[in-house]
């Protein structure tokens, strides 16, 4: 079979919520798939246009916009109910205009996922979503897990079974974007282990999870905050216990998707990032909240002394109000200072910048192209 290159992988490069959501509604357009295939309903992707405001949690972005075939992966969990939710909310809301296909290989999360993900807390305390996400891989791995495939799912929706290699051949799409959940730092392999979710979240988990092969993958964008944000536990070197942090956290909106909870804020981690871009063999990078650093003075870590206290550089902050420009161009001067520099250090063009919540509030760019 020819491999057709229009392969995208979408990722998060850091604890996630970086506004994967927000670049993928971007992106997609009509004779795309869209493609999510790890994580659960772990998930919170938010899309804003206008007045309307979803949060996705198991169905791909691509659900929003008609014309767009979404898939649910092998290598995702599924919560039957949870997802049933989701399908008569948008529908409600008329917004259910894509088409889904779900892979019998997808693992059903139970009830009892749920129950044993709650009492593992107890003792644990990664602060996880209560989801049912780690036992239920965990049930995957052990080879005990009930699969998509062996219960029929009664759902709201016209939903095909299959995979994405078994009902279409690569050259039936324009683009097929494949959509992360969570982020780099969150890998079970990867990343900040045990403070971990219970998949692989990086680039190269797309072709296991949705059964494509390396070779159809042609890009990686990159989606990263221009500060970090993490929910849960587990370490977070340039974490902000000041009024920095509660700027961040207030401006940027910093609540979880999902849970509600407070987002822990801090300054860009560029070492971090650097390790996460090397990964996901990241092609481009799109820069996400921009707009929030509306403060006297902003730092991004660049490197580690001994015992991980991080080495900050310094840069004025974001002057004025930015979330109303649509062109490179506009962009004020610190504003563009911060971008280069981001981009000189992971040596990674930049493409996308967001200065707003709303899919509008996107600026494609070329920095360092
Ligand atoms: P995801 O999980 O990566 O899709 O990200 P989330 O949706 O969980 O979190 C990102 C949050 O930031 C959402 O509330 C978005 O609406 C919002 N957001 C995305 N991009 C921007 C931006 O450029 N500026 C601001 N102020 N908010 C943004
Ligand atoms: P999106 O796709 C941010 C975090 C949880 C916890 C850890 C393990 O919206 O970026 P889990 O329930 O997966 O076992 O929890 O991972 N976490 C996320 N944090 N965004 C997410 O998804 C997340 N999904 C899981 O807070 O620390
Ligand atoms: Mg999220």
């Amino acid at each position: 079979m020819r491999i057709e290159k229009n392969g995208v992988v979408v990722v998060g490069l850091q604890y996630g919520d970086e506004g994967k959501g927000k670049i993928l509604d971007f992106l997609l357009g009509s004779g795309d798939a869209c493609v999510r295939f790890q994580g659960g309903p772990n998930a919170g992707h938010t899309i804003r246009n206008g007045d309307d405001k979803h949060v996705l949690h198991s169905l791909p972005t691509g659900i929003l916009k008609k014309n767009v075939d979404n898939y649910i992966g092998a290598g995702c969990v599924l919560d039957p109910d949870g997802l049933e939710n989701e399908i008569v909310n948008l529908k409600a809301k008329d917004a259910y205009k894509g088409k889904l296909f779900i892979s019998p290989k997808a693992h059903i999360i139970k009830q009892e996922h749920r129950e044993q993900d709650a009492t593992s807390e107890l003792s644990k305390e990664i602060g996880t979503t209560k989801r049912g996400i780690g036992p239920a891989y965990a049930d995957k791995v052990r080879r005990v897990g009930l699969r998509a495939g062996d219960i029929e799912l009664k759902l709201s929706a016209d939903v095909k079974y299959g995979d994405v290699v078994d009902t279409f051949g690569f050259k039936h799409y324009d683009t097929i974007y494949y959509e992360g959940a969570q982020g780099t730092m969150l890998d079970v392999d990867h990343g900040t282990y045990p403070y971990v979710t219970s998949s692989n979240t990086i680039a190269g988990a797309a072709c296991t999870g949705a059964g494509v092969p390396p070779t159809h993958i042609n890009k990686v964008i990159g989606v990263m905050k221009a500060y970090t944000t993490r929910v849960g536990s587990g370490p977070f070197p340039t974490e902000l216990f000041n009024s920095d942090g509660e700027h961040l956290g207030r401006v940027g909106n910093e609540y979880g998707s999902t849970t509600g909870r407070k987002r822990r804020c801090g300054w860009l981690d560029l070492k971090a990032l650097e390790n996460a871009v090397r990964i996901n063999g990241v092609t481009a990078l799109a820069v996400t909240k921009l707009d929030v650093l509306t403060m006297p003075k902003i730092y991004a870590a660049v490197n580690y002394q001994s015992y991980g206290t991080p080495v900050f550089v310094e840069f004025p902050g974001v002057k004025q109000d930015i979330t109303n420009m649509r062109d490179e161009t506009q962009l004020p001067d610190e504003v563009k200072a911060y971008l280069d520099f981001i981009s000189d250090y992971l040596d990674v063009p930049i493409y996308y910048v967001s200065v707003g919540p709303d899919t509008e509030q996107t600026i494609p760019c070329w920095r360092n192209f």
